[in-house]
């Protein structure tokens, strides 16, 4: 089957079912095109609480189909490639987060969207990369536990002075590896470019940047400006969008391992093949949706 035809029977069978496809930034072209909505991990769990459709299918990794489970309980959730997860996400258990709640029983705890359901559960509350340094803060307490990015972490530290942030050592390897020598070498290869990068950078690349942002709002803000040449610090997946909104703009990738494996798990046949079996429901337990929700509703009363 050519990418038409299985986008034409993706179209059609959502139709039938009565079915939105979420896509994030990061989802290879033809996934991001065959969706409904593409958008970063925030705008993405608002409209999975807002959108008036039965069945989501969510193009993305399961911390991101899970938040839309918890926050549309009577919705079925599909993930099309059941094995897309996050390794950051991965990286904090609910034990640790006991754990930094014993040792710092004064502190709030404020956890990443990137997170399992289980951190959820016990996290006052929740945040993406779009909100971070609104969310923290707007909290009273002086004294906050941040899980388990350690970069979005220190990121926010550095924008909120004010509070004590304590840091988990959680990373995302994507983002992660990418260092300052990097940076250098883009720069030299694409001379006046403006530097846009994500919070997930670590701090040597974060420094150089010109603009720091969630991917939505790395996207608002190469849409917006005058300026014709950027260099991006994310996944891949978001040129996309850039280049479709942008075309008389050299946009290129900060290096060409910015490829996150999980992300690009999902190709056009997963998300017929999901539609056609109505495969990988998210399903969690009620009391743990119910726990979970709690945070990432404060959340979005926040934001
Ligand atoms: P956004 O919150 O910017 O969509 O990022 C999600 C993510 O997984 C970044 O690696
Ligand atoms: Fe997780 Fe990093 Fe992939 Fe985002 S880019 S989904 S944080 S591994």
């Amino acid at each position: 089957m050519s990418i038409q035809e299985i986008q034409q029977d993706i179209t059609r069978l959502k139709q039938e079912k009565n079915a939105v496809i979420l896509a994030h930034y990061y989802q290879v072209p033809e996934v991001q095109d065959v969706a409904d909505h593409v958008g970063d991990s925030f705008a993405l769990s608002k409209l999975a609480a807002e959108l008036p459709q039965p069945l989501i299918v969510f193009c993305g990794v399961s911390f991101m189909a899970e938040t839309a489970k918890i926050l549309s309980p009577g919705k079925t959730v599909l993930l099309p490639v059941a094995e897309a997860g996050c390794p950051m996400a991965d990286m904090a258990t609910g034990k640790d987060v006991e754990n930094l709640k014993k040792q710092h029983p004064d502190a709030a705890v404020v956890s990443y969207v990137n997170s399992s359901t289980d951190v959820k559960v016990l996290s006052d509350i929740c945040c993406t990369s779009s909100n971070a340094v609104k969310i923290i803060r707007s909290l009273p307490r002086q004294k906050i536990i941040f899980l388990p990015d350690k970069n979005l972490g220190s990121y926010v530290a550095e924008k909120v002075p004010e509070k004590e942030i304590i840091l988990y050592d959680g990373f995302c390897p994507v983002h992660e590896e990418v260092m300052a020598i990097d940076v250098k070498l883009a720069r030299e290869e694409h001379p006046g470019s403006l530097l846009v990068v994500h919070p997930e950078c670590n701090p040597e690349v974060r420094d150089e940047a010109d603009y720091i942002g969630s991917t939505g709002q790395m996207i608002s803000y190469i849409n917006q400006s005058d300026h014709d040449k950027f260099i991006v610090g994310t996944e891949m997946g978001i040129l996309h969008p850039l280049h479709v909104s942008n075309p008389g703009k050299k946009i290129v990738s900060l290096t060409s391992n910015f490829v996150c494996p999980n992300m690009k798990k999902t190709s056009l046949q997963n998300v017929l093949e999901s539609l056609q079996q109505m495969k990988n429901r998210i399903e969690l337990d009620e009391t743990v949706l119910n726990k979970a929700r709690t945070p990432l509703m404060r959340m979005l009363a926040l934001s």
